[in-house]
């Protein structure tokens, strides 16, 4: 199965990619975390994506689309993808579509998870994520078994360096000009699953499935 999972930051698109993917058995593939390997290893291009990133900002098109352009080509792909964090932008969406077409490969379905936009800062600078395995939780909503540490591999817990309120706000208005518009562009292909996002991690991961398995 060819999956993508959008909706707006702190939505729960990793929470839930987490789970689905080992559900389905499908690679998981979120540009945010390869951006983050990236400036862990210090790479150029995580030097570059940093900048954008800590703003809040969209790192620009070309960088991304390359990226992961490569990363379908790889063989972990062939059986099946969930795509989160990516296409963003209209550009991207167009991008992915001649990709795919290249590869022979067909999408099929996209997961929309809809959360009011006021509910997300307070997700946002209450996550705490997985230096390790990328895992997110939150203080409140989702606390890990034992305080600062993973519970599926003990790695430390940290707080994203954009997941501050200045951050969130400018991700939060990216994501309204440049990123809702492609709902009405898998809506007008027919892929689009909308789900409810406002509701227990659990009980949002059982519509997903329901919704996919149709
Ligand atoms: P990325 O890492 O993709 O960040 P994002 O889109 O801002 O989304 P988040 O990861 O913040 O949210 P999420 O939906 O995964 O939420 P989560 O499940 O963690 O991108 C980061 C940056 O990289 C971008 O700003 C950009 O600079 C760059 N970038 C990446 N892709 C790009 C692209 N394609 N083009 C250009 N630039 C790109 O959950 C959030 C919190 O809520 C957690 O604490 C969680 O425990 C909690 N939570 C989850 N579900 C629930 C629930 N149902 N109820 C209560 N709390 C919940
Ligand atoms: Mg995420
Ligand atoms: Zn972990």
């Amino acid at each position: 199965m060819n999956l993508l999972i959008m909706g707006p930051p702190g939505a729960g698109k990793g929470t839930q990619a987490e789970v689905l993917v080992k559900e389905l058995k499908i690679t998981h593939i979120s540009t945010g975390d390869m951006f983050r390997n990236a400036i862990k290893e210090g790479t150029e291009m995580g030097k570059k994506a940093k900048e954008y990133m800590d703003a809040g900002q969209l790192v620009p098109d070309e960088v991304v689309i390359g990226m992961v352009k490569d990363r379908l080509a790889k063989p972990d792909c062939q059986n099946g993808f969930l795509l989160d964090g990516f296409p963003r932008t209209v550009e991207q969406a167009k991008a992915l579509d001649e990709t795919l077409a290249s590869l022979n490969i067909k999408l099929d379905g996209v997961i929309n998870i809809v959360v009011p936009l006021d509910k997300l800062m307070v997700r946002l600078t209450g996550r705490r994520v997985c230096k390790e395995c990328g895992a997110s939780y939150h203080v409140v909503f989702n606390p890990p078994k034992v305080e600062g540490k993973c519970n599926s591999c003990g790695g430390e817990l940290y707080q994203r360096s954009d997941d501050n309120e200045e951050s969130v706000s400018t991700r939060l208005k990216a994501y309204e000009e440049k990123t809702q518009p492609l709902i009405d562009y898998y809506q007008a292909k027919g892929l689009l699953l909308n789900i409810n996002g406002d509701q227990e991690i659990s009980k949002v991961l059982a519509d997903i499935l329901a919704a996919v398995k149709k």
